[in-house]
């Protein structure tokens, strides 16, 4: 791909690789500016127009938190692509890895996140893929949401099915059987293919928040059943968090929310 040229848009390096395609850094020929350009493997054609219907959706948002689509197209054998707002910066996931964050940008970060979902939700939007590495952080400081409602919708089942197992697998699997990212911010509803609202992205950014300040993820599991098990049925370990004196200096209503708020409180909502 590297080199070649897509429509208008000239592709230069690869950024990254996710279970739905690749991401290229490329360069608007027209405009003479970087972007990102995402694009899908599937050439289903079912599966196409509902991407193109969120790709749709989504371009008409327009929040600061939130990573902008700019264009959608197809290539000559009709492999569809979205052309998104060129973020630099590092992934709240590669952020927790270098060795995490402090409390203060725990907080700080899953709030823009919390913005940006504010505003899509208005908007009638639900992410339904809110993790780490779909959140950036610029050189700056600032927060920007990538992926909005791009992932997740295409992979709901297409019928509904009695097996409520065969749904959850579903839900985390390609159709060709392999496993499209991770199930461990998913939320109970969506471990089990149930139909998902906005306070399905809320259960995903309390997993968020509580991994941002555990420096560990608030699910865990060897497998994506074990993981959607405990998604669905277990109760949050909250003793890893740090005692009253570890949070000292944090909004007594923020420790209340982190904890009561994140994940084993929304699923009791
Ligand atoms: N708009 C963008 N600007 C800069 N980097 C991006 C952008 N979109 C995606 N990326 C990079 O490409 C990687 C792969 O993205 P994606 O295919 O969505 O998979 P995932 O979200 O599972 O990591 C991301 O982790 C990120 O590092
Ligand atoms: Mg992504």
């Amino acid at each position: 791909m590297i080199g070649q040229t897509v429509s208008h848009y000239r592709i230069l390096e690869i950024l990254g690789e996710g279970g739905m395609g690749v991401v290229y850094l490329a360069e608007d020929t027209h405009l003479a500016r970087r972007v990102a350009l995402k694009f899908l493997t599937s050439s289903d054609h079912q599966y196409r127009a509902r991407f193109l219907r969120e790709a749709r959706a989504v371009s008409a948002l327009s929040h600061p938190n939130i990573a902008a689509v700019f264009d959608y197209g197809e290539t000559a054998d009709q492999q569809p692509y979205i052309v998104m707002e060129l973020v630099k910066g590092k992934t709240l996931s590669k952020l927790l890895r270098e060795g995490g964050l402090t409390l203060a940008q725990a907080v700080e970060f899953t709030a823009a996140v919390a913005e940006a979902l504010s505003e899509a939700h208005r908007e009638g939007i639900v992410h339904r893929d809110i993790k780490p590495s779909n959140v950036i952080v610029t050189e700056r400081g600032k927060v920007k949401v990538l992926d909005f409602g791009l992932v997740k919708q295409l992979l709901e089942e297409p019928s509904r099915s009695s097996d409520p197992e065969a749904r959850t697998l579903y839900a985390v699997h390609t159709r060709s059987d392999v496993i499209v990212g991770t199930p461990l911010y998913l939320s109970p509803e969506q471990a089990s293919g149930k139909p998902v609202d906005g306070r399905s992205d809320l259960f995903s950014l309390g997993a968020l928040l509580y991994e941002c300040i555990a420096g560990q993820s608030a699910f865990s599991g060897s497998s994506v059943l074990e993981i959607g098990a405990q998604v669905i049925h277990e109760h949050l370990d909250l003793d890893i968090f740090p005692d009253e004196n570890g949070l000292a200096g944090a909004p007594a209503d923020y420790e209340h929310g982190a904890i009561s708020g994140g994940p084993t409180g929304c699923r009791q909502r």
